[in-house]
């Protein structure tokens, strides 16, 4: 089987894009075929610094090997380096309903900050994402909660707009992906709203614990954590969202599992519960930083391990597009010399 996912270079990477979608990559490299990409494509869809973003680019590759994906067992690329990804993006572009678009809860969040700059490539967002995915193939996609409907809708696109309009004796052209959304951890919390996703665009830093921060501030940030007046952690408690998430973020960091982290919580008041938490993700997230602080000291490493992801990426990524371009009768370059 195939796998591909990717995680915009917006900032830096929160334990949320970690625990929903980097942690699970690494497990599945194991058994299948593995492609991940950092998606600078997208992270150009609203207004950024373009010093800022190859930057960042770089170094969310070097997270995705710090965190555990091995260049020797997958294929890691940057997205805009390979022409294909908005190549596709344009053909399934003209055969996607605008008013499938326009549904899209992203869009309608996102565009809702942008006031009137709202750019087509925001509205596009989701297509570019299908085209990323279809691409390669990809039988699975490991994401958190959040992207279920991104990933509905390039199901929608290859199979209701490309497969059974264009397919030819019954044949799909491009294969239906199915999401992989491990329900443990799928969607983590804000740390200052319970009733808020953790995401990198927040422009409180304190809603988010990321993967650089130091134990300092990573006790800070846990310390100013939103809580309620009740004593004792629990899970499911739609009264206690704030307990249901950090229960959560403990149960997985630690590594205790859901039923010992809520024996060892369940009589425990925050200010006990607190620095637990705070030791929990320290030490889960210190192996990380140190593996990152080691690749991030040798770029010209790190360039090599994309350019190797990319020229892995882009063959099958051409076979693709061209058996697409053929199907929609976009005339062939013709090889003969004349
Ligand atoms: P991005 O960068 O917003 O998120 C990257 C991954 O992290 C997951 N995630 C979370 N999981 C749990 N709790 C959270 N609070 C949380 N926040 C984010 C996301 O679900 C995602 O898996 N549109 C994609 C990027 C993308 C992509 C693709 C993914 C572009 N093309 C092709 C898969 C396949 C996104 O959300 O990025």
């Amino acid at each position: 089987m195939r796998v591909l996912s990717g995680v915009q270079p917006t900032g830096e990477l929160h334990i949320g894009n970690w625990i929903g979608a980097i942690r699970n990559w690494v497990e599945l490299q194991n058994i299948h075929q593995t492609y991940v990409c950092v998606v600078d494509l997208h992270a150009i869809t609203v207004p950024h610094d373009p010093k800022k973003l190859s930057e960042n680019t770089l170094t969310t590759a070097a997270l995705y090997i710090a965190c555990g994906m091995n260049p020797e067992q997958c294929a890691i690329f940057i997205q805009s380096q390979i022409s294909a990804h908005s190549e596709l993006c344009w053909l399934l572009n003209c055969v996607t309903p605008l008013n499938w678009m326009e549904r899209m809860i992203q869009f309608k969040e996102k565009s809702q900050k942008q006031g009137d700059n709202v750019s087509i490539g925001l509205l596009d967002y989701p297509v570019l994402m299908a085209a990323d995915i279809l691409l390669y193939d990809a039988d699975l996609v490991p994401v958190g909660e959040d992207q279920k409907q991104h990933l509905e809708l390039a199901r929608d696109i290859a199979q209701q707009r490309i497969n059974s309009r264009f397919g030819r004796d019954g044949k799909p052209i491009l294969k239906v992906p199915k999401p992989l959304i491990i329900k443990e951890g799928a969607k983590i919390m804000s740390l200052t709203d319970g009733k808020k996703k953790m995401s990198k665009s927040d422009p409180n830093e304190n809603s988010r614990i990321t993967l650089l921060d130091t134990a300092d501030l990573i006790k800070k940030k846990i310390k100013r954590a939103k809580t309620d007046s009740h004593i004792g952690l629990e899970f499911d408690n739609q009264e206690r969202p704030e307990a249901d998430n950090l229960l959560s973020i403990f149960s997985i960091l630690s590594g205790l599992g859901r039923e010992e982290a809520l024996k060892e919580c369940s009589t425990m008041g925050w200010g006990k519960f607190k620095p637990l938490l705070t030791d929990a993700t320290v030490s889960a997230i210190e192996p990380i930083q140190s593996r990152y602080k080691e690749l991030i000291k040798d770029r010209g490493e790190l360039h090599r391990i994309l350019d190797n992801g990319r020229s892995q990426a882009e063959e099958i990524a051409q076979v693709t597009l061209e058996r697409l371009q053929a199907a929609l009768g976009l005339l062939k370059k013709n090889k003969v010399n004349h």
